[in-house]
This record gives structure tokens, C-alpha cells and sequence, in this order.
């Protein structure tokens, strides 16, 4: 397929991070930072698998735009998986190690939902190219999330007296997700053969994505609140209601964190026909960022 003569907007921009003058409670007070820590240590492993899924669905795409677009969107998301690795480290150097949570994700994602379909080799000749097809329609589902979470970050002016380089670092991420944010929606309806196929596969897709988004979600904010060494636990909640209770009660009272009512009516959107990511994010506020920021 010839596509040289098509352009994307959508392409990785320069950019760095420098942590060293951030303050290891970056959100203002300990359990926001630890609430809102599963971002970095989820999104590079998965945004990586991104990259890896899409490399092999390339040769599929027969639109030479959506093609390119895609491209843009693997570059993108290789960036962002590096950039909130930058915490990581910084998070590392100073007594908070996250990297065992991190290794785990990553082999879930190699282990379950890459070469071997759900770890069993003998799917494979069975599912076929069916098993690509999953794993993009697992992709948009998640890319469903980092938009929503994308406008959060980028609306919410309550989370301006956060420590700067962090809030660079998630609201430049926050707005290039809005700006791709239909990229792996129209590469897997491209991708499913019939209407009634992409309908349900998405379905499918989400009622799987949803369940594990959840249970990675609350088990990093734990491991990420056992691994800080100086925190009296005594101080912040450790049990999954409370830390769900405090969460939106954070999201109501000082904006710091996502509401997670706002995030499940996303998904009831997501479970209409008629949804589009389109309506999920407003591309005027992600290019004023752009703009505002000299990108
Ligand atoms: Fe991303
Ligand atoms: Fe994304």
C-alpha cells in the first residue's frame, strides 16, 4: 500500500523531564500522590504493548490516512511510555521502588494478551488473525479511558498547584490521548469485518478491559502505598473500599483526583451504537495546550 503522500497529524513531539526538584508527594498530600501513582506505573508496560499490537496490525490497514495515523499514534504512545518511566526512576532514587509492580504488568500483557492468546499457545492456530482483532479492540477500550482521563487532566484547574513537572508531564500526555483519541477506535473498526461485529466486539472488549482495569488499578495504588517506607499507613486508607471512598471524595473536595462515578458513566456511553470518541474529548482545549506550551 502506498501511503507516502499522506500526512498525519498526529506525531510524536521533543520532549523531556527533569524530576530532580519534584517532591515525592507531588499531588500536595501522600495519598493522592499514591492514588494517582498507578498512571505511571501502568501506562509504560501497556503503552509499549500499544506499540508492539499496532506494529502488527500495519500490515492489515488498507486506508492509506488511517495507516499513517496509526504511526503517529505508535510514536506517541512509545513517548509517553518512556516519559512517565522519568518518574519511575525518580521514584526509585528516592526509597519508593515500584519497578517489581511494573515487571508484573508488563509480563501480564506478554504473558496473557500477546504471542500466547490468554497464556495458551494452542489458541493460536484457532483464533487466528481473530486474536489481533482482540487485541485492538482491547487497545480501544483502554484508549477509551486515557481520553476521558486526558480531559480530566487537562480541564481540571484545581490540579494547577501540583508540582509543575508532573503536571507538565500528565497534561501533555493528557492532551496528545485526546488528540489521538480515535486512532484505535477506527483502526479496530477497520479491522472487524461487519457493523454488528465492531458493536459487540467492543462490548466484548470493554466487559473484559473494565473488570482487570479495576482490580490492576487498586492493587498498584496498594503495592504503591506498602513501598513508601516513611508513610505512617496508619495516616491513609489501605483497604479497597476506603481508598475507592476517599478517591471520590478527594475528586468532590479538592479535585485531585478522577471521579470514578465520572469514569463508569463513560462506559455507559462507550455501550451506546451511536458512541463516538470524537464526543469524548474536545480537540479545541488539547490544541490550546499545544499552543499555550510551544509545542
Ligand atoms: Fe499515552
Ligand atoms: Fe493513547
Amino acid at each position: 500500500m502506498s501511503s507516502h503522500y499522506v500526512k498525519s497529524d498526529i506525531e510524536a513531539r521533543k520532549i523531556s523531564f527533569d524530576f530532580s526538584k519534584t517532591s515525592i508527594y507531588w499531588a500536595g498530600s501522600p495519598f493522592i500522590t499514591h492514588a494517582t501513582n498507578p498512571l505511571h506505573m501502568l501506562l509504560p508496560p501497556g503503552e509499549l504493548w500499544f506499540c508492539r499490537v499496532f506494529n502488527n496490525a500495519l500490515s492489515e490497514i488498507t486506508d492509506p490516512q488511517l495507516y499513517q495515523d496509526v504511526k503517529g499514534f505508535i510514536g506517541q504512545e512509545a513517548t509517553h511510555a518512556k516519559s512517565h518511566n522519568g518518574l519511575l526512576e525518580f521514584y526509585k532514587e528516592n526509597n519508593i521502588d515500584l519497578s517489581e509492580y511494573v515487571k508484573s504488568i508488563d509480563l501480564l500483557f506478554k504473558n496473557w494478551f500477546e504471542k500466547k492468546p490468554f497464556n495458551k499457545q494452542w489458541l493460536n492456530p484457532i483464533l487466528g488473525k481473530k486474536w489481533l482483532l482482540f487485541q485492538v479492540g482491547m487497545i480501544a477500550a483502554i484508549e477509551h479511558f486515557t481520553a476521558v482521563l486526558g480531559m480530566w487532566v487537562l480541564e481540571e484547574d484545581r490540579l494547577n498547584d501540583i508540582d509543575q513537572e508532573v503536571l507538565r508531564l500528565i497534561r501533555w500526555h493528557g492532551a496528545e490521548e485526546v488528540e489521538h483519541r480515535e486512532i484505535a477506535f477506527k483502526l479496530f473498526k477497520h479491522l472487524c469485518e461487519t457493523k454488528i461485529g465492531f458493536y459487540f466486539g467492543r462490548q466484548i472488549t470493554m466487559a473484559i478491559v473494565l473488570p482487570i482495569f479495576i482490580i490492576v488499578w487498586g492493587r498498584a495504588i496498594k503495592y504503591s502505598i506498602n513501598q513508601d517506607q516513611i508513610l505512617d499507613k496508619n495516616t491513609i486508607p489501605t483497604t479497597y473500599y476506603k481508598i475507592l471512598k476517599a478517591i471520590e471524595k478527594e475528586s468532590k473536595i479538592t479535585g485531585k483526583a478522577p471521579s470514578l462515578k465520572y469514569l463508569l458513566a463513560s462506559v455507559i456511553r462507550w455501550g451506546s451504537p451511536f458512541y463516538n470518541p470524537k464526543n469524548e474529548g474536545n480537540d479545541q482545549i488539547a490544541k490550546y495546550y499545544f499552543q499555550a506550551n510551544s509545542f
